[in-house]
């Protein structure tokens, strides 16, 4: 785990940048890179995947996959093996599944315990300890498992014991939760029936696209307006299928927006993941004016995949709808600074999920654009941005809360802003995007 102690906060500056310019590709998709080692684990036989990220995050949800029993290999980079014992054949891990920041990770893993005959301790650290887990322990529950410790509230650590029978359930989403979603669809692979989960808001199909493509029966059918109806067969064999894993949108980001507000800058960004149910922050971006071109578009492992031509822009605010925000979970903090150089107001809606991230990025957000200059404020779950017209005074320094998104996103202020922006520590950005310095600096990103 990551402690103070054992390695102290390392403060980052970024500096007014001259224009941005290149090609760069950033790393493998988190949510894809997860499922893929948890689906390798859960088919009999050798899996390979191509573009994993090798983010904390991940490396912690492969060290608890082995616990488990899977044998994983690192071939090359971003090439790995999973040779798993199966559905139904996973062991009782010795130790606690220490899963550091990775809230998808930890929680994808409880629907996975959850289904098997063992009993796990999950933790992590100071942020993760924070999260509530009671809306992955409540449906679980439901479905058999028990929870046999945890800490105040429904948090970590947490010791589950699991079923071999899950119960086959129809259950609701209490809010639109690709966590959730899945925990419940990964625990319901080992029930001898139908599992059903019913999300008013659609929100990322990672796990229903790769369950099929390890040969699960899944199907989605629309629900209310915005919303999804998805069924699962239990118990199916499934056998190991390849895993391309594209370029993570919403590490793409961070060199979109920069390359956005750095005047002068053009750049084009490869082989990155437009799945529809993540591509809010690309539609938001546009009605802000941003020049955005995608280019080369393509279907790589079964998802959309583009290269984002992107050039300096001039923005304006714009009203973000509530119902959009599933498509841009991730993307609020760095929208939030995009905002803050655009003319006018952006108001994003219904951000009440923002509380429950890595840290309460919604109060994270606020103050880290305060320190810099920028006007803003939060009336319900909503956010205000008032836009300094393509100027931001910058100077200040960030707190990030072992908050990775938060790291980046005010380092990328720092890019356009007057004055030097400071976050108090970089090292979370390894939990996403271990290279996120070496990429930004290869388009001429001054960091110091
Ligand atoms: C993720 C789902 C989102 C997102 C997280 C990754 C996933 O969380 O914030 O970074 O891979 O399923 P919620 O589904 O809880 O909103």
């Amino acid at each position: 785990m990551l402690t103070d102690a054992e390695h102290p906060p390392t403060p980052r500056r970024a500096s007014l940048s001259h224009a941005l310019s290149g090609r760069c590709r950033p790393p493998g998709d988190k949510s894809v890179s997860h499922r893929s080692l948890i689906l390798g684990t859960l088919a009999v036989g050798e899996t390979r995947i191509e573009g994993l990220l090798e983010g904390e995050d991940v490396l912690r949800t492969a060290e608890a996959c082995r616990a488990l029993g899977a044998r994983i290999e690192r071939l090359g980079p971003g090439s790995w093996s999973v040779r798993g014992p199966g559905l139904g054949s996973l062991l009782e891990p010795r130790e606690t599944l220490e899963f550091g920041n990775a809230g998808t990770g930890s929680r994808l893993m409880m629907g996975v315990v959850a289904g098997h005959p063992i009993a796990a301790r999950f933790d992590g650290d100071a942020s993760l300890r924070k999260r509530p887990m009671r809306r992955i322990l409540d449906p679980l529950t439901l479905q058999g498992a028990r929870v046999l410790e945890e800490a105040e509230g429904g948090r970590c650590p947490i010791l589950l014991r699991g079923t071999a029978e899950p119960l086959p359930v129809e259950y609701k989403t209490p809010v639109a939760s690709a966590q959730i979603k899945s925990a419940v669809l990964l625990c319901g692979l080992n029930s001898p029936g139908r599992t059903v989960v019913i999300e008013s808001e659609a929100s990322r199909d990672h796990t229903e696209k790769m369950l099929t493509h390890f040969g699960a029966s899944v199907t989605s059918e629309p629900f209310g307006a915005h919303g999804r109806k998805i069924t699962l067969e239990g118990r199916p064999e499934l056998r190991p299928a390849p895993v391309r894993v594209p370029a993570d949108p919403s590490s793409a980001a961070f060199p979109l927006v920069a390359a956005l507000l750095v005047p002068g800058s053009e750049i084009v960004i490869e082989g990155v993941m437009t799945n529809p149910l993540r591509n809010g922050l690309l539609t938001t971006l546009q009605e802000m004016g941003a020049r955005i071109a995608l280019e080369n578009l393509r279907i790589e492992g079964g998802e959309e995949v583009a290269d984002i031509g992107v050039s300096a822009s001039t923005l304006a605010g714009v009203d973000v709808p509530a119902e959009r925000a599933p498509s841009m979970i991730d993307e609020y903090p760095i929208l939030a600074v995009a905002a803050a150089f655009a003319s006018g107001e952006t108001r994003m809606r219904g951000l009440s999920e923002l509380r429950v991230k890595e840290s309460d990025r919604l109060e994270a957000i606020a103050a880290g654009l305060r320190a810099n200059g920028a006007r803003c404020e939060i009336i319900g779950d909503d956010l205000i941005v008032r836009g300094g017209a393509g100027r931001v005074l910058g100077g200040g320094t960030v707190e990030t809360h072992l908050d990775h998104r938060i790291a980046m996103s005010f380092l990328v202020m720092g890019l356009a802003a007057e004055q030097d922006v400071t976050v108090d520590d970089d090292r979370m950005i390894a939990t996403s995007f271990p290279d996120f310095r070496a990429l930004m600096e290869g388009l001429g990103a001054r960091f110091a």
